[in-house]
């Protein structure tokens, strides 16, 4: 795994860390209170992030171009603000409710972002005489000595 998409699964692995270890208080505390920041933790930062890795991952022209950069920074960045801001919310300080709401929007742009780099690789046609398309998958022409499925 190389640049965005490894920056992207270090990301995912955090906050699993960080999210599964709000689990865990929970429970031992018995106070669900922060169950929202949990579950945020583990699905748009965790999960969310370990598919935009591995995205870019299997899709190398994609992680290549310099929107991919934006789109990491944005994402977290922006998710750190939704995140810990919703923490310190729910905690009962309602001043940072702009944090949130600033965080919220930038880690809505940053899907819309993905989407864009995501649509614009996926249909790019092959390089002609090349065996992999401009996103780095095979055109299909068999490889040698490769055994037939
Ligand atoms: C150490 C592991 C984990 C612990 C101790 C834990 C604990 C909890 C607790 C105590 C709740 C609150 C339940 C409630 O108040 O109704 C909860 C909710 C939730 N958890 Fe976890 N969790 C863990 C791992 C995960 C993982 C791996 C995911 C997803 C990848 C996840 C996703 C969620 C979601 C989406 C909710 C909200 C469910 C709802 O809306 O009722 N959790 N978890």
């Amino acid at each position: 795994m190389q640049g965005v998409a490894r920056n992207f699964f270090t990301l995912a692995i955090l906050y699993a860390l960080c999210g599964m270890a709000l689990g865990l208080h929970m429970s031992i505390t018995h106070d669900h209170a922060q169950m929202p920041v949990h579950a945020h933790a583990m699905v748009a930062g965790w999960l969310m992030s370990a598919v935009f890795a591995f995205f870019y991952h299997l899709v190398p022209a994609a992680r290549l171009s310099w929107l991919a950069q934006v789109h990491f920074w944005v994402s977290a960045v922006s998710g750190v603000m939704l995140m810990v801001g919703l923490y310190f919310l729910l905690a009962g300080n309602a001043a940072v409710e702009p944090i949130v709401a600033v965080g919220s929007m930038a880690f809505y742009a940053g899907m819309l972002l993905f989407a864009f780099i995501a649509f614009s690789t996926m249909h790019k046609p092959a390089v002609s005489g090349s065996d992999v398309y401009l996103d780095g998958t095979d055109v299909g022409r068999p490889v040698k000595n490769s055994p037939t499925r």
